[in-house]
């Protein structure tokens, strides 16, 4: 009887000692299943109780039920410490760190540095001009006089001190010839402002990215070459390119750059409107009267000049067939999914 009584107070000793070392919960879970569990030694005490001899029994049965009861008394609470301190104390540094989403440059960004850095690999060099813009600089020095048609096309808002929101990216070459001499290569790209009906391919405000290179003897093969240089980089190589008269009263002769549609090459879809085609720029030569508008001598000097339409180039890279997405689902363009 001394002996079981001495072991029941020994295994008391032994769960206490190991429980105050134990650091986790499944370190104490397990403790709780050696000293308290169905095969434990006290367990099988208790069940023996039967067998020891009846003037003993109370006491050794009153003292095994004790020790059950403090033995899991003494577990929950170390469950309770080691729970505690571990939220207190101890983050845990190997959990993972919340999702996060990293934005990107929008489309049109993206697109616009792409240009910019294909020309500056041939020499341009980037100005900037202003969206607000006087109509000298944005029709008349380009040769639009108030009377022109042309100015219909482009109408624009008007600001209270006859300013005007510009509607091309075209006054930048007024602004940088006046400042620079030749030899110019120039580039300036920039948002622009129209009046127009939204549709599937019109905003009132969109991209434009003017070019501009002025020196002795340039012609039209230095602007198709410039130019298919640059489509070709930004489409795949083999893809056709063709250049179309056109007109425009500040170059002369003037033309426009389409490219082969790349989605349906030239058969026709609704990204180019069935014509096989998609049209990405305005160019030609510098006409004399913007030379004589900036002071400079149209029989020393000649020039190209082109303005590129970049949600355009965008839309036809990427299989955009409606201009409006740009500026709608900007979450989608920004986070790039
Ligand atoms: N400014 C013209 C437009 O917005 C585009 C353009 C055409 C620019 C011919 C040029 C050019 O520099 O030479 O429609």
């Amino acid at each position: 009887m001394a002996d079981l009584k001495k072991e029941i107070e020994a295994i008391k000793q032994s769960c206490l000692s190991e429980l105050t070392i134990a650091e986790t919960e499944r370190d104490i879970k397990d403790i709780r299943h050696r000293y308290l569990g169905r095969k434990s030694r006290l367990n099988s005490i208790l069940r023996s109780i039967k067998d020891i001899p009846p003037d003993e029994r109370p006491l050794i049965g009153s003292l095994a039920n004790k020790v059950r009861e403090e033995l899991e008394k003494a577990t929950s609470e170390s469950i309770n410490r080691v729970i505690k301190s571990s939220v207190s104390t101890s983050p845990d540094l190997t959990l993972p760190t919340r999702p996060y989403r990293i934005g990107r440059s929008h489309i049109i960004t993206r697109t616009t540095n792409e240009i910019v850095s294909l020309l500056e690999r041939v020499g341009f060099e980037v100005a900037l001009g202003c969206e607000i813009e006087t109509p000298y600089y944005n029709f008349e020095a380009l040769n639009m006089p108030d009377d022109h048609p042309a100015r219909d096309i482009q109408d624009t808002l008007y600001l209270v001190d006859g300013t005007l929101l510009r509607t091309h990216t075209s006054p930048v070459q007024i602004r940088y010839m006046e400042t620079h001499k030749p030899p110019i290569r120039m580039i300036a790209p920039g948002r622009v402002y129209r009046e127009e009906n939204i549709d599937a391919s019109h905003l009132p405000m969109f991209y434009q990215l003017e070019g501009l290179m002025v020196d002795k003897g340039v012609r039209f093969s230095d602007l198709k070459g410039i130019l298919e240089y640059v489509a070709k980089r930004l489409f795949s190589k083999d893809l056709k390119t063709r250049f179309r008269p056109s007109f425009f009263p500040f170059t002369e002769p003037s033309a426009e750059m389409d490219v082969e549609c790349p989605h349906c090459r030239g058969r026709g879809c609704n990204v180019c409107g069935y014509t096989g085609w998609i049209e990405i720029l305005g160019a030609g030569l510098v006409h004399p009267y913007v030379f004589e508008s900036v002071g400079y001598d149209r029989y020393d000097v000649s020039g190209f000049a082109f303005g590129m339409g970049i949600e355009r180039i965008a839309m036809a890279r990427h299989k955009i067939d409606d201009i409006r997405v740009f500026y709608q689902s900007g979450v989608r363009f920004l986070t790039g999914l």
